[in-house]
């Protein structure tokens, strides 16, 4: 399957959101993502299963869902109920991550893992057989239109050696400050999906040229 372009609503105008998402989707968006915040495990407040689940109404694409929360073991059961397609918690937030991402699957969605920009992908070794989604995050996590860090392509690549090395189908996510400048790069690098909030919904000619010009960044 090609490259999957997954539009974060975090930059979505919140108050129109039904519209926003059913934009990007008939622009051609394949998956719409939902970050998750607590206040804790990152210093901003987003939402929760409510707006999941009104997201999940909104289109027949699959939502991904990226928990940026402590102790996220606590709300896969909220989520997955919510329609989460794919349930991704942070490796830094579990403790027993083994446990959490067979928990996440137990309960009916596919579990990611991601690493924030200083956690090596060597440590994911252990639990590659456990997931679908491996997501590099290519900025530090809280927050919308921060800059791309340019190592994150070398760990893209990384990545992709260790799921080849473990014979793992799981896919590899890329989210932060992605745009049509980067896109081809982290493809090249081994990336799946791309995750892309500012470059969409804060497009200059709107969230369904943003997706189009994505897309066109990976011709
Ligand atoms: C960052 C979030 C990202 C973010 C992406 O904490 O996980 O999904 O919203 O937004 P941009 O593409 O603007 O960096
Ligand atoms: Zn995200």
């Amino acid at each position: 399957m090609s490259v999957r372009i997954a539009p974060s609503i975090l930059s979505a105008d919140f108050a129109r959101l039904g519209e926003e998402v059913g934009a990007v989707v008939t622009a051609g968006a394949d998956w719409i993502h939902v970050d998750v915040m607590d206040g804790h495990f990152v210093p901003n407040i987003t939402l929760g299963p409510a707006i999941t689940a009104a997201v999940q109404g909104e289109s027949a694409v699959p939502v991904d869902v990226h928990l940026m929360i402590a102790h996220p073991e606590r709300f896969v059961d909220a989520f997955v109920e919510a329609g989460a397609d794919y349930l991704t918690v942070h490796q830094e937030a579990c403790p027993h991550l083994h446990r959490t991402l067979q928990q996440v699957r137990d309960a009916g969605a596919r579990p990611g893992v991601a690493i924030n920009p200083a956690t090596p992908v060597s440590t994911l070794r252990d639990v590659v057989g456990e997931v679908d989604l491996l997501l590099v995050m290519s900025v530090n996590p809280g927050f919308g239109g921060q800059a791309f860090i340019p190592a994150s392509v070398r760990k893209v690549r990384e990545a992709r050696e260790l799921l080849a090395a473990a014979g793992s189908e799981a896919l590899i996510e890329v989210d932060g400050g992605v745009d049509a400048s980067n896109a081809a790069a982290l493809v090249a690098a081994g990336a799946d999906v791309l995750v892309a909030g500012s470059a969409v919904f804060r497009h200059p000619g709107g969230p369904r040229q943003g997706v189009r010009d994505l897309r066109e960044a990976l011709r």
